[in-house]
């Protein structure tokens, strides 16, 4: 099976089998199969955090389910249940639709809503754990399903037990608690000044703050459907306060983020690749996407080894000339970093 259409980047690369699932129900028995309980199984979302640096060598899973269903409420919160197919952005114009708040910064993310918690997906200072209740899934090792509250899946920043244990959990179904009352988070730079530009002002609708989203993204972040990314390609580097201070006092333009703790700081990869002087770079088909720093693209027919080979480039030089150890975001499947 071809999985060119199912990762976002468009690299060529076939799978010895593809199977689609329509029912999660299914899962036991099909992991019986010895193809299917191989650890090598690859299981699919939107493929848009995905580095297929090689073909997969067994077979690729991808979960067909599509429904999306109000569960009830509990207390202020709406509890909301969607399969994991569903297309991440449709569920997000969903719940808005259904007056419901909480996934508005997270609009237009690529991927579906089984990978939202894998990576805890953010953006413009929401992470999706905040509106996570539980998540379902299959537990590969055990051949039962789990369902685990967002307190014991581990979610820290592009993060959960679920990206720690790739051929363990599959997720199924995640249950997220949203909002009758919207409270806007407007502190990302950019959001504000965005609405402003729209027009909106004192009191933004959730479906303004959304709206306001994804044209930032769109001006920002290249459209996989027309040059093929997968996003940010690098984590943002966390690193001990007094390194941070010490590259500020030679940088004074760089900027700094609060870190998870006091002790530690995040830098934005985006800048320190952009100092090396990568943004646009082109090896080929793979490159850099000249408007931002950290999304690597692929202007054609880059294979994923030679998008990989960049990446490692890139690393290379922020590690040389900031010391600083950059990890790429999306699962590289094929090779390792
Ligand atoms: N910057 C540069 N050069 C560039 C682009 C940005 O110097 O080419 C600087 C900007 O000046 C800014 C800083 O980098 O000060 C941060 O840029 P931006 O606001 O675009 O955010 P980011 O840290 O690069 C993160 C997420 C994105 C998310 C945005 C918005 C990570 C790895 N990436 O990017 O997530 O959309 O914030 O919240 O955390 C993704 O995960 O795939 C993704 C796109």
């Amino acid at each position: 099976a071809r999985l060119d259409a199912r990762n976002t980047f468009g690299v060529a690369a076939r799978a010895p089998m593809l199977v689609e699932v329509s029912d999660p129900a299914a899962l036991p028995e099909l992991a019986g199969y010895a193809m299917l309980r191989a650890p090598e199984v690859l299981v699919l979302g939107g493929g848009s955090n995905l580095l297929l640096a090689s073909d997969p060598p067994g077979a690729v899973l991808a979960l067909e389910t599509r429904a999306i269903t109000r569960l009830g409420e509990d207390g202020d919160a709406v509890i909301v249940r969607a399969d994991a197919g569903v297309v991440w952005h449709d569920f997000v114009l969903w719940t808005l639709g259904q007056g419901l708040a909480g996934l508005e910064n997270l609009a237009l993310i690529p991927g579906t809503v089984g990978a939202a918690p894998i990576q805890n997906i953010g953006a413009y200072g929401v992470e999706v754990r905040e509106s996570v209740r539980t998540v379902e899934a299959f537990d590969r090792t055990t051949g039962t399903f789990v369902r685990l509250a967002a307190a014991d899946c581990a979610f820290a920043y592009r993060d959960s037990l679920f990206k720690q244990q790739p051929d363990r959990y599959l997720v199924t179904a995640v249950e997220f608690a949203l909002s009758r009352a919207f409270q806007p988070r407007l502190g990302y730079a950019g959001i504000a000044e965005e609405l402003r530009a729209m027009g909106v002002d004192a009191a933004p609708r959730a479906s303004q703050v959304a709206e306001a989203v994804i044209r930032i993204r769109r001006r920002k972040l290249p459209d996989p459907a027309v040059l093929g990314n997968a996003g940010s390609f690098f984590k943002n580097p966390i690193v001990p306060a007094a390194q941070a201070d010490a590259l500020l006092a030679a940088h004074p333009g760089m900027p700094v983020f609060r870190g998870a703790g006091d002790d530690s700081r995040k830098l934005s990869a985006a800048w320190l690749i952009d100092q090396c002087g990568w943004k646009g770079h082109r090896d080929g088909d793979a490159g850099v996407s000249a408007e931002h720093a950290l999304v690597l693209v692929n202007h054609g027919q880059a294979s994923g080894l030679q998008l990989l080979e960049l990446a490692r480039r890139i690393a290379a030089s922020v590690q040389a000339r900031f010391g600083v150890a950059i990890e790429p975001e999306p699962r590289i499947v094929g090779a390792r970093w």
